[in-house]
């Protein structure tokens, strides 16, 4: 008999509930606090998963109890969100997305998979694949923006990185698909609220992220807090058990999110945690994060026959396969048992940084005002964010501490040290005070330059941060302008960084900044790779991977929307459009500059007939006619103008790098097989449909800079 039937045969029902408990320690705090001490529920067996932990000491220590001194021994799962980075901490997803380039992503996975093991940990809640198209919602900074092609991309590489091939590995972690699934689009972009999608929308955008990463072999799947359509995900039968588990064949853990179990109550679907429980148990939640309704519901489902000894031992089986996996069973201490090298740590860090420059996305560079002149003397940086060493974590920091952060004015010691720095804050983050405004603005006097760093703190993106005024907070807009005329008339640039877990409105700024960089949270190495930018010894190398907009009131704004039947036409009246703004956004996807120039030509297309079964080749030549070394990223979209069901105005098939030397020229050459350019039919079935379709290459993801050309699918051609 298996390790595991032995020991599901001889468990108690309280200790099999303890497989499918996840309690917090108090490291970190994620969620409401209503856990106190483990260690007791540990030592009987009636607890046997923790989050929240940190430090291969503590880990080991509670670890030790549940193997030495339980009834059957069996190792605890331990986890925690390693989202960006451990104790070292990486651009946040949206910012790392900016780079695109998925060998990064993967690697900052691994790293961090590295660190986090070495703190003894095993399982992180991670990579997060919701799609986000509404920056009012504050998680969207924890995702890789609107594209679901992206997303899936994004959930290949985190898997591999955080479990590598082999799960039971020193430092290996299980990854967490989450959060399942549509979450995003909750009503009005307020976090938590209800979701309701049509079934086409769920399909086309919602899912393929973790079929993706079902694929790629995730450990372990989490459930949003959210509603769709009615019914709670952590209760969800057709998407948890039919489509998950059915459809995907995905073998793994569901773990609820924190007391998700415990809310099917206030959901208003269950009484009382008995019938949350069952409900739950039901749709094949194996692992109750936080809400006790396992270990206190099912006992008395049990007892009324609501759910069955069989239905609880498949997910005490799932558990232990997975602890199993991981090597727990055989080595409980393997995780954090050897430090890393030094070597490897200063490694990483300089990773971070190289990293962090990939993903600055320079939104406005007018005039060359970056990278700044070689030789300048003096700089006047005002604004909050300009030592706000803690808040470059941004949301999610895991063990990573607020000193170890590199703030823009730490950068500019270091990196620019010759250079006179002229500081001040000029206003808070909260308190409204615009008192040092004046004080802040002289200081622009006899500088060569104005920077101004502004945006969000840490806080203000991420969980249970959704915000209505998704801006530069009012405070730091007077100072903004007090500065920015000063600095017109002293004829100095004004560059402005932005620090954000999304796209902020700022149309302001946009016309009246010379430069604008979004540096999102770069994390552990910000300043650094801010000041490697702003000195033009790297250049920027960022696109944003999440659509800009004029006004929060365009929100959701995309560049895969379809098409309407009255599309916008200046001259006709009743046309898509709003009275105040215009429809396009301020910058759209992919959008993002460097100090090359970069110019493409000669778009070529072949075959140019094809058949489902072959491939489609695009090739684009690219000469950087810039004065600097750059590296350009190129996408590639299409257009099914005419098909059975309306298709959106563009789609991203394909993107790829080219790095160049001034003056240089390259060939890029993208192939994608022809059988994805089938789509959900009228009746959500896949269909390849005979027809022309676009192919357009270019910088970002407005027609107006992009190459077209054209292919013509034939739907019943043998090849
Ligand atoms: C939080 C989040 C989830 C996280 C979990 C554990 O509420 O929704 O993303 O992994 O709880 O901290």
């Amino acid at each position: 008999m298996s390790r595991i039937e032995d020991l599901l045969a001889k468990m108690t029902l309280a200790e099999k509930l303890g497989q499918l408990t996840m309690t917090a320690s108090s490291y970190a705090v994620t969620g409401p606090v209503i856990a106190g001490d483990s260690t007791e529920s540990i030592r009987d067996g009636t607890i046997g998963n923790l989050l929240n932990m940190v430090g291969a000491d503590h880990v080991n220590e509670m670890q030790r109890i549940a193997v030495e001194q339980s009834r059957l021994g069996i190792p605890l799962l331990i986890g925690l969100d390693i989202i960006h980075g451990h104790r070292m901490l990486f651009p946040i997803p949206l910012a790392e997305t900016a780079c695109f380039d998925p060998e990064a992503w993967e690697r900052t996975a691994r790293e961090a998979a590295r660190e986090g093991t070495a703190d003894g940990l095993a399982m992180t809640f991670a990579p997060m694949l919701d799609v986000s198209r509404d920056l009012r919602w504050g998680r969207t900074a924890e995702g890789s923006g609107e594209d679901p092609g992206l997303a899936a991309l994004m959930a290949h590489a985190k898997v591999r990185g955080f479990q590598t091939a082999d799960l039971s590995g020193a430092e290996s972690l299980a990854a967490c698909a989450k959060h399942f699934c549509a979450y995003s689009p909750v009503t009005a972009g307020r976090e938590y609220a209800a979701v309701d999608i049509s079934e086409r929308t769920l399909r086309e955008v919602h899912l393929p992220a973790f079929a993706a990463s079902v694929k790629a072999g995730v450990e372990t799947i989490m459930p949003a807090f959210t509603d769709l359509n009615g019914v709670p995900m952590t209760a969800h039968i057709p998407l948890l058990r039919d489509y998950l588990r059915g459809e995907l064949g995905f073998e793994g853990v569901l773990v609820s999110d924190y007391n998700a179990i415990g809310e099917l109550i206030k959901h208003g679907v269950a009484a009382d945690l008995v019938e949350a429980a069952t409900l739950s148990l039901k749709a094949g939640v194996d692992i109750d994060m936080m809400a006790n309704a396992y270990r206190n519901g099912l006992p008395i489902a049990l007892e009324r026959g609501l759910v069955t000894m069989d239905e609880i031992d498949t997910c005490v089986r799932r558990v232990l396969q997975l602890k199993e996996k991981l090597g727990l069973f055989d080595d409980p201490y393997r995780r954090g048992a050897k430090p890393e090298a030094a070597s490897a740590i200063t490694a990483r860090r300089q990773f971070a940084r190289d990293l962090g420059a990939r993903c600055i996305t320079m939104l406005k560079n007018e005039g060359e005002a970056l990278p700044l002149k070689p030789g300048v003397k003096r700089l006047c940086v005002l604004g909050p964010l300009a030592d706000a060493a803690a808040d470059m974590r941004g949301p999610w920091w895991a063990a990573g501490e607020p000193e170890g952060q590199v703030s823009v004015m730490a950068g500019l010691k270091s990196g620019l040290s010759d250079v006179e720095v002229r500081y001040a804050t000029g206003v808070g983050f909260d308190d409204g005070d615009t008192a040092g405004i004046d004080e802040a603005v002289a200081l622009c006097e006899g500088a060569e330059a104005l920077i101004l760093c502004l945006g969000e703190r840490a806080s203000m993106s991420g969980e249970a941060a959704s915000r209505a005024y998704p801006d530069i907070p009012e405070p730091q807009m007077a100072l903004a302008k007090a500065a920015i005329a000063r600095a017109r008339a002293l004829q100095i640039p004004v560059i402005a960084i932005l620090f954000s877990g999304r796209p902020l409105v700022i149309p302001w700024l946009a016309e009246n900044a010379d430069a604008i960089l979004a540096a999102w949270f770069l994390g552990c190495e910000a300043g650094n790779a801010i000041v490697d930018v702003l000195s033009g010894r790297v250049s920027p190398g960022g696109r944003t991977p999440i659509t800009w907009p004029r006004a929060v009131g365009q929100v959701p704004i995309f560049f895969g929307q379809r098409p309407s039947g009255r599309p916008m036409d200046p001259k006709d009246y009743f046309t898509s459009k709003y009275q105040d703004v215009p429809n396009d956004p301020l910058y759209p996807f992919g959008h993002g500059l460097t100090y090359g120039r970069f110019v493409l030509s000669n778009l070529r297309v072949t075959p140019e007939t094809v058949a489902e079964r072959q491939e489609i080749e695009v090739a684009i030549d690219i000469s950087n006619e810039g004065k600097r070394a750059a590296e350009e990223t190129v996408f590639l979209f299409t257009r099914d103008r005419v098909a059975s069901v309306t298709r959106p105005l563009l789609e991203l098939r394909r993107f790829a790098k080219i790095r160049l030397e001034p003056g240089q020229t390259g060939l890029v050459v993208m192939k994608f097989p022809a059988a994805e350019l089938s789509f959900l039919g009228a009746d959500l079935e896949p269909v390849f449909e005979a027809g022309d379709v676009e192919i357009l290459v270019g910088p970002r993801a407005d027609r107006a800079d992009l190459l077209t050309a054209s292919v013509r699918l034939f739907a019943n051609v043998d090849d």
